[in-house]
């Protein structure tokens, strides 16, 4: 059976390859396999024994013969009803309109560039036309797709989605394979997967052996892994001439992808959408009687603008409507929308004017509006799940049956992403709360009224690509366009942006691409696993290669934290953190936290780190949420108060009242919800990669030692180190690359006057008009000289030099020695676990 798959040139090479094998043997296994029936009369052809030199023309004669009932196949699911159906659907969608110039142009050239609007029929059509014409042209069965999206969930649907225009099964010819999941069958010849799953098949086979096409989808996206992917098949065209390379985009610098791929020819699909009818919210707030007006307040951090709302006498009084709008403008916050700091992102949260104004509008359409979807975009899955919450308890959307609230982000499931695409029963009005992932990927036809709060967060797991970034930022008005035309899709709509024109003329352009604007150190942790030479010459030869000082700082940064040796090969740190799918500085402490056995608290912390900050501070509570957090303090530490906060949540949970406490507490139930789900992720890797035992991850005996928890949170952070200096009241801290740098306001060490310990290390410095440092721990000097740096030998002395001036003063030369040598003795017994 295995033979369907390898048929074609690279079969006849495996055949040459095992001469030795009896060939009349190996073609009788081929009639074995095609008893089946499959191949009817012709079934005696195979039954004697075939010489040798007939082999390869026997390969040849089973491969024309799949490929000829794949044909008749196809025709025959084409004249059925519903395949007809199909077709007059699918001959509708702007795609289908170019087929031929589409097919022509991939026959022609080995790299082609297609552009076209978003919903014009890319990613379904277009791996189905290579994949019918192949059939049609009677080379089916040597044909081999390979799509790749930039998420899981787009790889899953839209598979779903072509199985089912050509009238076939999942894992029949079409299938898909993301990380841990899949469904395919020996008859697959169009597979989409994530751009993950095919870097990893490279790793494993350079030359893509066996391929046919491949399809790079959504690269107007910039992610990582796709800037990662080309450089990686550029260099790998040449060794295949006969490989075909597609690139789909949705937006316009299809030029910069054609002149990366030496003048790639460009086909752009003519888009058709509908009319849009765009508000602002200086717009939306008119409707409802109030202004917005820029106020001249200063905030905390210096010049930012800020805004006030002036209330005018409100025009239409309609009950209900208006009074969730007042609670909407009572609650309002509009530094929210001038400040970028991450001090101000960090307030998104459910009381501030973004739900509320959702929920405003939200019941304005269902009352009032003409019927068509209502498609809103979020930050992320936390605020999806907790605006649906609050949807569903209020019934402020009128009665709960003629309302279908359904949501769209990275981690559905499959049952609720067919009902996204379902049109609902007359009456009822479609409501699908998504992240940014509707923006381009998914298309929802019947969608009429959009919905953009104007933020997105990248989430992003996938193994290959080791940086999540999880703090909400603000669009690009390229992005802000795609979703201001998902309203005009089948007919003309209305798009609200829930923040002033002035706020939208601010945004970049284009986001810039990941490679650009993310922290290099996983991705050079990546071309370093698969034995790519040398990272700064690699990275050179991107699309848009990333600065040289940021490919040193990160190259540098991983010899710090010893995932790399001096001449830039991987540790064996270094290989264990590249199995970990999270920021090396995480990857370290769940590694270290297995080693000294107090894992547990250390995965609260890493789980923490990788989600919002579930310390909630309401910009109108401040004070009272930095008090709630204060109890969790004790060890001037804001890793440990989340380690504590989160066991209370814990117990509480026992009791189910996991949520009052959170209310009580001023923390994030979603947060904590996260916290606890990556904990079991987390495990799970670590258990994988073969740290703990299986046996032990569910035991009690993890030590909650704060200064072992300290060592192990310093061993990660470091070199994310200040130094404490005293004066009479209180405190500086400075570091040695800023001088003197703040703690935001709600870190527990920013309450203290006094930090009875030299040094902090923390996990994040942010650059406002002073250095703010965000999540600190204080830590003593031997936990720093001994748990700071690589913990590699020879480097003790490099990492003494490290902290210069200071240790100088403070160590006698006996001392330093001393700490040498425990360091010595300390990282023997972590190479020898
Ligand atoms: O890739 P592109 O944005 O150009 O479009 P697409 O994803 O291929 O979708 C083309 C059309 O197929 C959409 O406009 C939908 O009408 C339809 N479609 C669908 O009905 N169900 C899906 N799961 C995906 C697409
Ligand atoms: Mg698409």
């Amino acid at each position: 059976i295995t033979v369907f798959t390898r048929v074609g040139a690279y079969f006849e090479e495996y055949l040459n390859q095992k001469s030795r094998i009896n060939k009349s043997f190996s073609a009788l296994s081929f009639a074995r396999s095609s008893s089946d029936g499959s191949f009817g009369t012709d079934e005696g052809l195979f039954v004697q024994p075939e010489p040798l030199a007939s082999t390869k023309a026997v390969v040849e004669k089973i491969c024309w013969q799949i490929s000829l009932q794949m044909r008749d196949q196809q025709q025959a699911r084409q004249e059925l009803p519903e395949g007809r159906k199909m077709l007059e659907f699918r001959s509708n969608l702007p795609a289908y309109k170019e087929r031929e110039t589409i097919l022509s142009v991939i026959s022609k050239n080995q790299v082609v560039v297609i552009s076209g609007e978003t919903g014009c029929g890319k990613t379904t059509q277009i791996p189905q036309f290579i994949l019918e014409s192949e059939i049609e042209s009677v080379r089916g069965a040597a044909c081999n797709i390979i799509c790749t999206q930039p998420r899981r969930i787009s790889a899953m649907s839209v598979s779903e989605r072509v199985a089912f225009e050509r009238g076939e099964k999942l894992g029949e010819s079409v299938g898909y394979k993301v990380r841990l999941e899949g469904m395919k069958g020996r008859d697959t010849h169009l597979l989409f997967c994530t751009t993950g799953i095919l870097l990893r098949r490279l790793l494993a086979d350079r030359n893509l052996k066996g391929v046919t096409h491949v399809i790079v989808d959504e690269i107007h996206e910039r992610g990582m892994n796709e800037d990662f992917l080309l450089i990686v098949l550029k260099e790998l065209l040449p060794h295949r001439p006969e490989l075909k390379l597609i690139l789909m985009s949705a937006t316009l610098d299809a030029e910069l992808f054609s002149s990366y791929f030496n003048g790639a020819p460009i086909v752009t699909i003519p888009g058709s959408t509908h009319p849009v009818r765009t508000l602002f919210l200086e717009n939306i707030l008119e409707m409802t009687g109030y202004q917005l007006t820029p106020s001249n307040q200063i905030d905390d951090y210096g010049q930012e603008r800020a805004w006030k709302m002036n209330k005018q006498a409100p025009r239409k009084r309609k009950s209900q409507i208006v009074s969730t709008v007042e609670d909407a403008i009572r609650s309002a916050d509009f530094k929210e929308y001038s400040l970028q700091t991450q001090e101000s992102l960090s307030c998104w949260n459910p009381d501030c004017i973004g739900f509320n104004l959702i929920e405003y509008l939200l019941c304005d359409i269902c009352n009032n509006k003409r019927p068509g979807a209502v498609l809103v975009f979020m930050t992320g899955w936390d605020d999806i799940s907790s605006l649906k919450e609050k949807l569903q308890t209020h019934t402020v959307l009128g009665d709960p049956k003629r309302v279908l609230l359904l949501t769209c982000h990275g981690s559905m499931a499959s049952s609720e992403q067919k009902l996204i695409f379902e049109e609902p029963e007359d009456g009822v009005r479609k409501i699908v709360l998504a992240t940014n992932i509707a923006e381009t990927s998914i298309t929802i036809d019947d969608v009429v009224f959009v919905l953009d709060c104007g933020k997105a967060k990248e989430t992003s797991y996938d193994a290959l690509n080791n940086t999540p970034c999880l703090l909400p930022t603000w669009i690009s008005k390229a992005s802000a366009h795609q979703r201001r035309g998902r309203a005009g899709r089948v007919q003309p709509g209305e798009c609200y942006h829930l923040y002033p024109r002035c706020v939208y003329q601010t945004f970049a352009e284009y986001q810039l691409p990941e490679i650009l604007r993310t922290p290099l150190q996983s991705l050079c942790l990546q071309i370093k696993s698969l034995r790519l030479g040398s990272i700064s010459d690699f990275l050179s030869r991107a699309l848009q290669s990333p600065e040289i000082l940021a490919v040193q700082n990160a190259v540098e940064y991983l010899k710090i934290i010893g995932a790399l040796d001096e001449n830039e090969n991987l540790t064996v740190l270094g290989r264990y953190l590249t199995m970990l799918p999270m920021e090396p500085k995480l990857g370290k402490m769940l590694i270290l936290g297995a080693i000294f056995n107090c894992l547990d608290p250390i995965l609260t912390i890493v789980a923490g780190l990788s989600v919002r900050d579930p310390f909630l501070t309401p910009l109108d509570k401040k004070d009272l949420a930095e008090a709630a957090k204060a109890q969790f303090s004790g060890a001037y530490s804001d890793h440990l108060a989340l380690v504590r906060a989160y066991k209370g949540w814990k117990d509480a949970e026992i009791d189910l009242r996991g949520y009052e406490y959170c209310w009580k507490n001023f923390l994030s139930f979603q947060s904590m919800k996260a916290i606890d789900a990556l904990r079991r992720e987390f495990i799970g890797l670590v258990t994988d990669i073969g740290l703990v035992d299986s046996n032990t991850t569910t035991c009690d005996t993890w030590s909650y030692d704060v200064n072992l928890i300290r060592a192990v949170v310093c061993y990660g952070l470091y070199p994310g180190t200040c130094s404490v200096v005293h004066n009479e009241k209180s405190f500086a801290l400075k570091t040695m690359e800023d001088g003197q740098v703040l703690l935001y306001s709600n870190s527990v060490n920013a309450r203290e006057t006094k930090i009875p310990y030299p040094w902090l290390v923390f996990n994040e410095k942010i650059k406002v008009n002073s250095v703010f440092l965000r999540d600190s721990t204080a830590v003593s000097d031997s936990v720093l000289l001994l748990f700071g740096g690589s913990l590699s030998k020879g480097d003790a002395d490099n990492h003494l030099k490290m902290l210069g001036g200071y240790l100088e003063f403070f160590m006698e030369p006996t001392v330093a020695d001393m700490y040498q040598s425990i360091r010595r003795e300390l990282d023997d017994f972590i190479q020898s676990k």
